[in-house]
């Protein structure tokens, strides 16, 4: 599956409250969006109306979507350029404002970073109606982003309407029915109800005026050549094969994709001719990820095509459906975008790149010479799990907490000055396959775009996460949306035996060990039996508020051991470090990116324990996560070794792993009693995916969780 993170390439909005910290008492209002300086001046301001401000155009400022701002006891002055500053003032003006109306003296001059600050959504997996979409422009606008980036088609479901194709409309729209649960749960369960919906062209159009009263461009996503198939199943004489499919009903990506005839341009630029009528921006995107070449491969007409066009590959096949596509946006004056795997097989004169595989695309792109977004998943992924918390609600997977979003830095250190000029920004993108309400768009978007937003608007050298926690700390609940409080959520960590708590607002927690009473936490709590640890953090009066931090630990020989690692993890998937190996709690049963799961991608494991002192063991346990769908396979084997110097270790147990359709494999291996303090262990890799499989021809993931012990 896409994005599945484990594809192995795989803020001003605060922004005006990045100095607050020193400028602001606690009790002021935060700000989101951080000037670029501003200065207190004494008093306060009491607005009383609009009419109170005084808005002057200075051609002065130098950034287009500057202004600057002086709030005055007796008044306010607004200094801008072009209306975008003027606009952006105004935002700023909202979040200074208390609650009774009265604002702050002070002085700001503020411009944005970055021209591109994005967010996107998938509306095709998960439809959502025009006045929510409305919603989420505000939600941009207010936090001065200035792009949406709306991802209209997909495998399962088109929604935008086209008038010369009005099956796209009666076909392409509606899936008969909707997976349930996760992809990786076995067998998949289906809910059988009829789903889907589009915009109509009427309501695109108000949708965009009301974007462009925001300074908010919206850039449509029309997909080709892959994720295709609910266009084909309307249409299915665009595929290479010309066989009836269904609008797709689970996720993932399909091998049906659109075949590069001549039929299939004239239609796709028929599409792209209403689409440019509805969408005034300089910006088309038109997808380029994930296209399965299979089709193409077993296709007489594309073989031929490649012979008569010069075509080595099928890369270079959907380099040349680009090509033709951007050679049509051009001459109609529009910018594409795409994707970076539109980058394979050579990049299109004028394309723009949409760096989400991490970002190297966007490096590539930008050496070249071509403009470039980021959304690498590792930053941008706010349809990732943004908690380890075991309550979240279901997600595609992965770990994307927001102090990860704030350090986000866009502009990659090999660049050159001029090559840097080409990174625009970036955003973040929301796909929807576990994402079915609107209070699920904003959990998962919010507070995480403010991070974004923050990013994208505010110098670099003023970027300060604690002041940011701080000022979203008062600003969140002003927000009228379903925002994920995770703020206060306690974390642990353990130093050998002992478990460490902590929460970033650093409130007083509340600690109940085994059949203990409550007590409050002052210092690391030894583990040294099996027992249930809850932790919550406290009110001044005591009643807890937030999540309960729920633990149980096994504890076992090599608990709280240190671990080394010949072979590393995947830096994507190493969040727990060596310790998760042998801390005593087990990963979540349902998700890999919880911080216990360490993944390994296209090598074998190999560990080593230091038991401390010899040790009498008989027993290794271990746990594998197992998801074909995102490429996770269980190992093929597992060999124990053991030593008594650490350097010269014998072999004392080998065994195949059995197979298991759970999404969880608990191993157990035992074997003659053996004493020694060292201990190996060497997994062997599944290695390749077979065909057939999602991610056919790539290595497969191992996730193990925890390195048992016993005598
Ligand atoms: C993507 O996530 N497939 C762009």
């Amino acid at each position: 599956m896409r994005k599945i993170i484990l594809i192995a390439y795989l803020v001003s909005f605060l922004q005006n409250i990045g100095v607050a910290q020193s400028i602001l008492p606690a009790n002021q209002p935060a700000l989101i969006p951080f000037p670029a300086k501003w200065a207190p001046a004494p008093g306060i301001n009491q607005l009383h109306s609009e009419k109170d401000i005084n808005w002057i155009q200075d051609s002065s400022i130098v950034n287009p979507e500057g202004y600057r701002l002086q709030i005055r006891p007796e008044k306010v002055v607004v200094y801008y350029r072009e209306p975008a500053g003027a606009f952006y003032a105004k935002q700023t003006l909202q979040q200074l404002k208390n609650t009774d109306g009265s604002l702050p003296c002070l002085d700001i001059e503020d411009a944005p970073r970055f021209p591109y600050r994005g967010m996107h959504l998938d509306v095709a997996r998960h439809f959502f109606p025009v006045e929510f979409i409305k919603e989420y422009i505000d939600l941009l606008a207010m936090h001065k982003m200035n792009y949406f980036h709306w991802h209209l088609t997909e495998d399962q479901g088109w929604r935008i309407e086209i008038k010369k194709y009005p099956r796209l409309q009666e076909v392409s729209a509606w899936r008969k029915e909707t997976l349930v649960g996760h992809y990786s749960d076995q067998p998949h369960q289906f809910d059988g109800q009829l789903y889907g919906g589009y915009y109509t062209q009427e309501e695109i159009r108000e949708v965009v005026q009301y974007a462009r009263e925001r300074f908010v461009t919206i850039i449509p996503e029309i997909e080709m050549p892959g994720h295709a198939q609910a266009l084909l199943a309307a249409y299915p004489e665009l595929s290479c094969h010309g066989q009836p499919v269904e609008v797709a009903t689970e996720w993932g990506v399909f091998e049906n994709v659109l075949c590069p005839t001549e039929e299939t341009f004239t239609f796709m630029e028929n599409v792209l001719l209403e689409v440019m009528d509805l969408f005034p921006g300089p910006y088309i995107h038109i997808g380029g990820d994930e296209c399965p070449k299979i089709q193409w491969k077993e296709s007489a007409f594309c073989q031929e095509l490649m012979k008569k066009e010069g075509l080595k590959d099928e890369n270079e096949l959907q380099s040349y459906f680009i090509r033709r596509i951007d050679r049509f946006l051009t001459e109609h004056g529009r910018k594409l975008v795409g994707w970076d795997e539109i980058l394979e097989g050579g990049l299109s004169p004028n394309a723009t790149v949409l760096s989400w595989r991490g970002m190297q695309g966007g490096i590539d792109a930008a050496q070249g010479g071509h403009d470039v977004i980021m959304a690498p998943t590792s930053h941008c992924y706010f349809d990732y799990y943004q908690s380890k918390h075991p309550n979240e609600p279901l997600a595609i997977g992965g770990y994307l907490p927001l102090e990860k979003v704030y350090a986000f830095e866009p502009v990659p250190e090999t660049l050159s000055q001029e090559e840097a000029m080409h990174i625009l920004g970036a955003q973040g993108n929301v796909w929807t396959e576990y994402i079915p309400t609107t209070e699920q768009v904003e959990y998962m978007a919010f507070p995480r775009a403010l991070a974004l937003a923050e990013v994208l608007w505010s110098p670099l050298s003023k970027r300060d996460f604690l002041s940011f926690q701080n000022r979203l700390a008062q600003y969140l609940p002003k927000l009228d949306i379903h925002y994920a409080d995770h703020l206060f959520d306690i974390r642990y960590e353990l130093d050998g035996a002992a478990l460490l708590l902590s929460n970033r607002m650093g409130l007083p927690m509340w600690v109940q060990a085994g059949g203990q009473s409550p007590a409050l936490y002052t210092q690391p709590i030894p583990i040294l039996t099996d027992t249930r640890i809850q932790a919550w953090r406290a009110a001044a009066d005591g009643e807890p508020i937030g999540r309960l931090l729920d633990l149980d630990f096994h504890t076992h020989a090599a608990f709280g051991k240190r671990v080394t690692w010949t072979t590393p993890p995947h830096p994507n998937y190493q969040l727990g470090g060596t310790q998760a190996l042998t801390n005593g709690i087990l990963g979540n049963k349902n998700r890999y990116g919880d911080g216990e799961w360490l993944g390994w991608w296209g090598s074998d494991v190999e560990l080593e324990v230091d038991l401390q002192e010899p040790q009498s063991i008989q027993n290794l346990q271990l746990r594998f996560f197992q998801s074909q769908g995102q490429w996770i396979y269980l190992p093929r084997e597992v060999e124990l070794f053991y030593s008594d110097d650490g350097i010269q270790f014998q072999s004392v147990a080998r065994e195949a792993m059995p197979s298991t359709a759970e999404s969880v494999l608990s191993f157990g291996l035992t074997f003659p009693e053996t004493k020694a303090r060292y201990w190996k262990m060497v997994i062997t890799r599944f290695g390749k995916i077979p065909d057939g499989a999602q991610g056919a021809g790539n290595e497969a993931w191992i996730f193990l969780d925890e390195w048992i012990l016993a005598p």
